[in-house]
């Protein structure tokens, strides 16, 4: 994968992990890709869960074991949440995941390297890094606009370093 422009979040524990994810909802838009990574329990999930709060959707968020993509409705637009852990690379490719990349609403997928030939060029990749039982660093890279511009103002404004 070619680097995109990359930055860090320390998480000391869930409130912090509910910082980063109101930073980021603020600015998520209609056709809006965040691709989570990071080993079992590293947070990507709990990161979900708290977009998803972010977003107005009343639902709650767990993974979508079964189904691969589920759909929630949100305040001012839908969160397509997807989990690919347990489907093919080539198993994804049926399954039209360009109608939720250019949909209505903004696409959050857990596992999202497993996919990365499916993926748009333009996206907000994070990797989550489990430094401790209540820590995380996030690692984020910011391919193509607007993610590179949304990273660059939560770095002045002291979020991500
Ligand atoms: N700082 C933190 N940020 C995020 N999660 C944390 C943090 N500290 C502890 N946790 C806990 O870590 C766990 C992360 O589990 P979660 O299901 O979100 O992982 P996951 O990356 O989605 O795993 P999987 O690959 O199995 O789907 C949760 O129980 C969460 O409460
Ligand atoms: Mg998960």
């Amino acid at each position: 994968m070619s680097m995109g422009l990359a930055y860090t979040y320390e998480s000391l524990g869930l409130e912090d992990t509910k910082r980063l994810a109101g930073e980021l909802a603020a600015r998520l838009t209609p056709g809006s890709l965040v691709a989570l990574d990071g080993d079992l329990g590293a947070g990507k999930t709990a990161f979900s869960k708290e977009i998803a709060a972010c977003m107005g959707v009343k639902e709650t968020v767990n993974s979508p074991t079964f189904t691969i993509i589920k759909e929630y409705p949100g305040s001012k637009m839908p969160l397509y949440h997807m989990d690919v852990y347990r489907i093919t690379e080539s198993e994804a490719g049926e399954l039209g995941l360009d109608e939720y990349f250019y949909g209505e609403g903004v696409t959050l997928v857990e596992w999202a390297s497993l996919i990365e030939s499916l993926l748009p060029d333009e996206r907000l990749s994070i990797f989550i890094e489990y430094t401790g039982p209540e820590s995380r660093t996030f690692h984020l890279n910011a391919f193509g606009e607007p993610y590179a511009s949304w990273c660059r103002a939560m770095t002045e404004n002291g979020v991500l370093r």
